[in-house]
């Protein structure tokens, strides 16, 4: 999407990011263990796919495990994965059903095979729906993707693929993880942080941002909502003047 087109003004975010943060603390709040708040997190990534795809959101992509997650206790990054491999089994039937592409964005080497396998299939099954992209940023890093971006292009120009004239923002936007969507237009994060955590980093230049202090697993439709109301007050100007875009 070149500048032009998103400087027309949309009601609706083309590309939503979201940090679903807060899952532990929401859980200690209630006196459970911080897995209990993980698993809670699962119907407030429902309801964001839903409100997503009820309002013509084209790409929603989710923050669900960073690079530097497997720091955390054993026990915890277990659950984690089992919780991933669990939803991946249980929606997919769904997200296809609702012409979702299901896209896992990240360094998938290190998630054991039957991971892998099961997110190549559910990648393979949607590939061609278009409704909405649910990305979901699993073992991913916003600097992991610029080097990944980066090596790629160098090895394009070592083989004679590519000149290095020609790399431009455009093309080393298309050798990232979210070559195919839009620039991220808003940004959410819940849980009360403000910082970005090392999610996307490249795609973000031009992002809204939004912070909001309910944790993740509170997180719901009207909340989503809220976030859009937020996106549409503000004033996108690209560099420009305030008088230039209004
Ligand atoms: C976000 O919630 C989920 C992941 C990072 C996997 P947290 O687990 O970070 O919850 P808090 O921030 O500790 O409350
Ligand atoms: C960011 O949350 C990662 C995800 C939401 C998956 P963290 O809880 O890991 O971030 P920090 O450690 O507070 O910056
Ligand atoms: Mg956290």
């Amino acid at each position: 999407m070149n500048l032009s087109e998103q400087l027309v003004a949309t009601s609706m975010p083309q590309h939503v990011a979201i940090i679903m943060d807060g899952n532990g603390r929401w859980a200690k709040k209630k006196g459970k263990i911080r897995t209990f708040g993980h698993r809670a997190g699962v119907k407030a990534v429902k309801a964001s796919v839903s409100f997503a795809l009820k309002n013509g959101v084209k790409a929603l992509t989710l923050f669900a495990f960073s690079s530097e997650n497997w720091n955390r206790p054993a026990e915890e990054v277990g659950v984690l994965m089992e919780l991933f491999n669990m939803v991946l089994g249980s929606e997919v039937k769904k997200l296809h059903k609702n012409n979702v592409r299901l896209k896992i964005i990240g360094d998938t080497s290190r998630f054991d095979k039957k991971l892998v396998n099961r997110i190549r299939e559910a990648e393979a099954l949607t590939a061609t729906n278009d409704s909405l992209v649910l990305n979901i940023a699993a073992n991913y890093g916003g600097r992991w993707d610029i080097v990944n971006a980066t090596k790629s292009l160098i090895a394009q120009v070592q083989s004679g693929q590519l000149d290095m004239a020609d790399i431009d923002e455009e093309v080393f936007t298309q050798n990232t993880c979210t070559a195919d969507f839009p620039a991220v237009d808003l940004l959410i994060r819940t849980g009360g942080e403000y910082r970005i955590s090392n999610f996307l980093l490249w795609q973000i230049a031009y992002a809204e941002l939004y912070f909001i202090e309910e944790f993740w697993p509170d997180f719901d439709e009207a909340c989503f909502q809220l976030a859009v109301s937020a996106f549409n007050e503000r004033q996108r100007r690209f560099g420009k003047t305030s008088e230039q875009v209004s």
